[in-house]
């Protein structure tokens, strides 16, 4: 029978979260911590679902059904829905992450370009990175309400994407930043956000909309500022310039503190951070009620910035940007 496997990595915003929601560029990378989908074609018409806990299933003619309160049988009928046909049979999926969920690393926009990834391999459609995004961010739509398309677009196409949405149409480009020169990094955890990404959107909408003219052009004034900077790492990382890094990222966790987007705790690792001579930020929609999903960690001596969170019993890993976007493997 056969078998086909994809795998999607996870990504981190370098800058740019939330205000890319508001048509400023954001800079976004993939990074080494991937999922993978595999399918195996069944003989009968059902579908089976297995992730690292738990197994879901069901019959080809339940699944437009089912699709409407989970995200994997969502994503497999969208799919089917774009290109217009139905499964002939039923397949196995198994999903398999490395990618924390909820820690503003990329996990649902992983998911859902391994899925389409996965069903237009099996259903005979040529590879084709644009398709897979667009299925991507139907099914990232689903799950996040109005996203921006930058996370989807990073997973499918890699690397160091500047990406922009303007008038409803992603403008994106790959940097040509040379990854062995790329500075080094760490991954911090301040804890899993209890906010999803949607609410976390909502929350700045509702700022940028206050009726309070003064707090409607603060909010505005933070989005453009955000944007600045964006500029500012684009121009760094395009370059392979580093020196001014600690700075922009340091003055861009300032400004998404402002926005309100980050928890007490995210904000105490980062004053340990920057007390040591390092910079850190949150690298997606953050969280404000727990933690903050995983912040990007930056020190140019990596030795101290990991002694710091060894010290403080926080669990971190290294971080390796610049990484392959979508990948299908047939068996
Ligand atoms: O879902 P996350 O944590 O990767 O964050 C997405 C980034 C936002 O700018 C907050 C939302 C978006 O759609 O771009």
């Amino acid at each position: 029978m056969r078998k086909i496997i994809v795998s999607a990595p996870g990504k981190i915003h370098l800058s740019g979260e939330h205000s890319v929601v508001y048509g400023e560029s954001a800079l976004l990378s993939a990074i080494d911590r991937r999922l993978i989908v595999s399918l195996e074609q069944r003989k009968d018409r059902t579908i089976k679902v297995k992730t690292q806990n738990l197994k879901l299933q069901t019959a080809l003619q339940d699944l437009e059904n089912k699709s409407k309160d989970n995200l994997v049988f969502f994503g497999i009928w969208k799919n089917y829905q774009i290109l217009n046909k139905k499964p002939k049979t039923g397949f196995n999926l198994e999903i398999q992450s490395q990618i924390p969920m909820g820690s503003g690393l990329g996990s649902s926009a992983a998911l859902s370009a391994a899925l389409s990834g996965v069903i237009l391999e099996f259903e005979g459609v040529k590879f084709n990175r644009r398709l897979i995004n667009k299925i991507a961010y139907e099914i990232e739509k689903k799950q996040h309400g109005n996203p921006s398309g930058g996370d989807n677009t990073v997973v499918c196409f890699g690397g160091l994407l500047k990406f922009q949405k303007t008038d409803g149409q992603f403008k994106f480009q790959q940097l040509k930043t040379n990854k062995d020169k790329l500075p080094e990094f760490l991954l911090v955890n301040s804890g899993k956000s209890e906010e999803t990404t949607g609410e976390m959107v909502e929350l700045i909408r509702l700022k940028i909309k206050d009726k309070r003219a003064k707090k409607k052009i603060e909010a505005q004034k933070l989005i453009q500022d955000i944007g600045k900077i964006t500029g500012k790492f684009i121009a760094s990382f395009d370059k392979n310039q580093f020196n001014n890094l600690k700075d922009l990222i340091s003055e861009n966790q300032k400004l998404l503190e402002e926005l309100g987007v980050a928890g007490e705790k995210a904000k105490k690792i980062i004053r340990l951070i920057q007390k040591i001579g390092g910079a850190g930020k949150i690298c997606g929609a953050g969280g404000i009620k727990t933690g903050s999903g995983m912040l990007l960690a930056y020190h140019p001596n990596l030795k101290i910035l990991k002694q710091l969170f060894t010290e403080n019993n926080l669990d971190f890993f290294k971080v390796n940007l610049g990484q392959k976007g979508i990948l299908i493997k047939n068996g």
